[in-house]
C-alpha cells in the first residue's frame, strides 16, 4: 500500500513518528520519522532532485491514499480553494487516489463557521475527515479539535484501503454491536455502564480492513465513526436487539462487543420522578440477551461473543460459550484500571476445541489480531468456502 502522509504545522505533529509506526508497525518500528517511514521525507514543491527522482505527478499517481495527520485550518481551507501552492496540496489536486484529513487545531478554530464550512465543503467531495477527537488541548482548553490517536488513524486508512481484493474477509458481512446501552428510568435518568465501545468499533474497522461489508451497531458512544462501515446508532437493549436483528439476516460474522444491559426498568415513568422517600426500589425486568438469540438462529452467522468478567474470566466465558452455544467468545477481565473505556486490552478466546490469548496491547491491534483469528474459524466452520488470502500490508518497495 502506498500512502502519501502529509504533515502540517500543527502542535499534533509531535504524533506524526507514532503515526508512522503505527502504519508500518507490520514490518519495521524506529524512533525518527525518516527511520520509522524508510521512505524519503519531502517538504518542497521546488527541489530539483526529489522531482527527478519521483515528480509530485508521479508522487500522486504513486499514492493509495493521501493522508493529512495533523491537518490543520489553513491546510483545510487551501485544499478548499483548490489552489496549490505547495507540494502536498499540489498532490491532492492531481491525485485521483481517497484523501484523508485528521483536523487537529484549537477548539475554537474548529467550530469557527468558516473551519466548519470547508470541513462540509471537503466532505462533499468525497475526502474522509477523521475526527477530530474531544479532549483537552495544547493550548490548555477542552473541546473538539484533538488529533484522533494514531492507532484510531491507522485502522481508518487500512480500512479506507482495505478493500482492494486481498483481504480475508473480501465478500464477507460481519456485524459487530458496541458500546453501552441506555437503559430509561424516566426521561432523564438511564442506567447504564463504563463501555467507550473503542473495543467494537476497533473490531469494525478491522473487519472493514479485511474487505468486510460490515455493519456497526453501536449504543452511545463519543467516537467517531470508522470509514467504510455502516453505522447504525441505537440507545436501549430493545433497540440493538431490533437493529441486530435486521442486520444479520445474510450476514456470515456476528461479533458481540456491546456490553449490554442485562435488566432494565420493568416500567419507564413519565414524567420525571420526585424525591420524596428515603429509599426507592426500582423493579427491574431482563433484557432480551441478543448474542444467545443470534447464536439460535436457524441460519446463524459465526458467532462471536465477548464475556466481560470481574472474577473467574476463563471458567465463566467458557459458561457463556457452551450456554449460549457460541462459535468463540472472548474472556477480557473488567474493571475499574482494565478492560472498559480504555485503549488498550487483553484477552483469551475460547472455542470448543482450544483457546489462545493475546497480552495486553492497544484495542487496535487486538482487534486486527482478533478478526484475523475469527476468520480463520470461520473458514474452517465452513469447510471447503472460498480460500482466505493473506492482506499484506506493505510498501511496493
Ligand atoms: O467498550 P470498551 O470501553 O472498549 O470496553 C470493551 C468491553 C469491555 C465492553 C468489551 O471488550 C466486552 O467485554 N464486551 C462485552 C460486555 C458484556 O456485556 O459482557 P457480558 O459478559 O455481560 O455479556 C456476554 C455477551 O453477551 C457479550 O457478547 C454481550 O454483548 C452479550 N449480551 C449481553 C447481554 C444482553 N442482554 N445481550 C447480549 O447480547
Amino acid at each position: 500500500m502506498n500512502i502519501v502522509l502529509g504533515i502540517t504545522g500543527g502542535i499534533a505533529a509531535y504524533k506524526a513518528p507514532d503515526l508512522v509506526r503505527r502504519l508500518r508497525e507490520e514490518f519495521v518500528t524506529g524512533t525518527s520519522l525518516q527511520a520509522v517511514s524508510g521512505r524519503p521525507i519531502r517538504s518542497n514543491l521546488w527541489d530539483k532532485e526529489a522531482e527527478a527522482a519521483m515528480s509530485h505527478i508521479e508522487l500522486a499517481r504513486w499514492a493509495d491514499i493521501v493522508l493529512i495527520a495533523p491537518a490543520t485550518a489553513e491546510v483545510m481551507a487551501r485544499i478548499v480553494s483548490g489552489g496549490a501552492p505547495d507540494l502536498l496540496t499540489t498532490i491532492c489536486l492531481a491525485t485521483e487516489a481517497p484523501i484523508a484529513l485528521a483536523p487537529a487545531m484549537n477548539h475554537v478554530m474548529w467550530s469557527n463557521p468558516a473551519t466548519q464550512a470547508n470541513r462540509a465543503v471537503l466532505e462533499e467531495r468525497g475526502i474522509h475527515i477523521l475526527g477530530p477527537g474531544i479532549g483537552s488541548q495544547a493550548c490548555g482548553e477542552e473541546g473538539a479539535g484533538r488529533m484522533l490517536e494514531p492507532d484510531a488513524i491507522a485502522a481508518t486508512v487500512f480500512s479506507l484501503t482495505g478493500g482492494k481484493g486481498e483481504g480475508l474477509l473480501e465478500g464477507r458481512k460481519v456485524v459487530v454491536t458496541a458500546g453501552p446501552t441506555r437503559e430509561a428510568i424516566d426521561p432523564v435518568r438511564y442506567i447504564t455502564n463504563r463501555s467507550s465501545g473503542k473495543m467494537g468499533y476497533a473490531l469494525a474497522s478491522a473487519a472493514a480492513a479485511q474487505g468486510a461489508q460490515v455493519i456497526l451497531i453501536s449504543g452511545p458512544v463519543n467516537l467517531a465513526e470508522p470509514a467504510g462501515v455502516e453505522v447504525v446508532k441505537v440507545e436501549s437493549a430493545e433497540e440493538m436487539f431490533t437493529a441486530t436483528h435486521d442486520a444479520v439476516d445474510d450476514a456470515d460474522i456476528f461479533v458481540a462487543a456491546a456490553a449490554v444491559a442485562d435488566y432494565r426498568p420493568a416500567e419507564v415513568v413519565e414524567q420525571k420522578i420526585k424525591k420524596c422517600e428515603e429509599v426507592m426500589t426500582l423493579q427491574l425486568a431482563r433484557c432480551p440477551d441478543i448474542l444467545a438469540s443470534v447464536a439460535a438462529l436457524e441460519r446463524a452467522p459465526f458467532t462471536v461473543g465477548f464475556a466481560a468478567e470481574t472474577e473467574n474470566v476463563i471458567d465463566y466465558a467458557r459458561g457463556k460459550l457452551m450456554k449460549k452455544k457460541l462459535d468463540m467468545i472472548v474472556a477480557n477481565r473488567v474493571g475499574r484500571d482494565c478492560g472498559f473505556d480504555r485503549d488498550d486490552n487483553a484477552a483469551t478466546v475460547l472455542w470448543a476445541g482450544g483457546e489462545q490469548s493475546y497480552p495486553t496491547s492497544s484495542k487496535t491491534d487486538l482487534a486486527r489480531q482478533l478478526i484475523e483469528l475469527t476468520a480463520k474459524h470461520f473458514y474452517a466452520s465452513r469447510g471447503s468456502e472460498t480460500q482466505p488470502r493473506l492482506t499484506i500490508i506493505a510498501n511496493k518497495d
